[in-house]
């Protein structure tokens, strides 16, 4: 059985009054539902000295929202997967498609991101997903497929034990167009199957996440489908009362 992960991801957001009262507020939340489902929140690098004090002593876990694929030397401005884990960051968001557009990280540079992030003791949490005119042309899994499959051929299958996928749509990304229920889980399970070309039981217990508009609203259906894990959240994961339902859907569907 998955247990499901619900992840925040809050993007550039947040000021330390904002952040000191969410994580406060998310702190019981994440709590309650340990024992069926796991929390998390991916923060501005700038502010996990924050979240780790904050959220010590709960089961609110957090992340990164990148990292580079350096740990240390002369690389100005970039996040070392050893100082996040430092820190206490238990996972790393690779390959999202913010940086993949706007830093044009390649499939090959964000399988090294992975690497780099699980070499060093980061669950890395790997974003893959379509474009509106990929989606229209009925490429999804084209796409999806050779972002998989960068990291396959760097990693291996057996790399996936210790990863988890983001299925997200770039055209539900912010744009109130959530994917549905349906159309999402049948990626989910296309993503699934082409995992199990490689190896069935790696596939079968890797944690595959929905994002895209994913909010208080659309959760309840979306994990309510047989291959969706739970939600990595951006919008509506800065506001406590709304990320707290999503939590409680995935709990209800645990
Ligand atoms: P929204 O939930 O704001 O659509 O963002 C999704 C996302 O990009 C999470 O990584």
């Amino acid at each position: 059985m998955r247990k499901p992960l619900v992840m925040g991801n809050w993007k550039l957001n947040g000021t330390k009054e904002s952040v000191t009262a969410l994580v406060n507020a998310l702190k019981e939340p994440a709590d309650k539902a340990a024992p069926k489902a796991d929390v998390a929140v991916c923060a501005p690098t700038v502010f996990i000295g924050l979240v780790e004090q904050l959220a010590a002593g709960s089961k609110l876990a957090y992340g990164s929202e990148d990292c580079d694929i350096h740990v240390q030397g002369a690389y100005t401005g970039e996040n070392s997967p050893v100082m996040l884990r430092e820190f206490g960051c238990t996972y790393a968001i690779v390959g999202h498609s913010e940086r993949r557009d706007y830093h044009q990280e390649t499939n090959e540079y964000v399988a090294l991101k992975y690497q780099a992030a699980q070499q060093n003791g980061l669950i890395p949490v790997l974003c893959v997903g379509e474009s509106e005119a990929e989606y229209d042309s009925g490429r999804t899994m084209d796409v999806v497929k050779a972002e998989l499959q960068a990291v396959i051929d760097l990693c291996g299958i057996e790399s996936f034990k210790n990863a988890v996928i983001a299925y997200e749509p770039i055209w539900a990304i912010g744009t109130g167009k959530t994917a549905t229920p349906e159309v999402a889980q049948k990626v989910h399970a296309d993503i699934r199957a082409y995992l199990a070309t490689f190896n069935a039981e790696v596939a079968d217990g890797v944690r595959i996440l929905y994002g895209g508009s994913c909010n208080a609203k659309t959760a309840p259906d979306l994990f309510a489908q047989k291959d969706i894990d739970g939600g990595l959240v951006g919008g509506a994961s800065l506001k406590a009362p709304d990320f707290t339902a999503i939590i409680e859907a995935a709990v209800a569907n645990a």
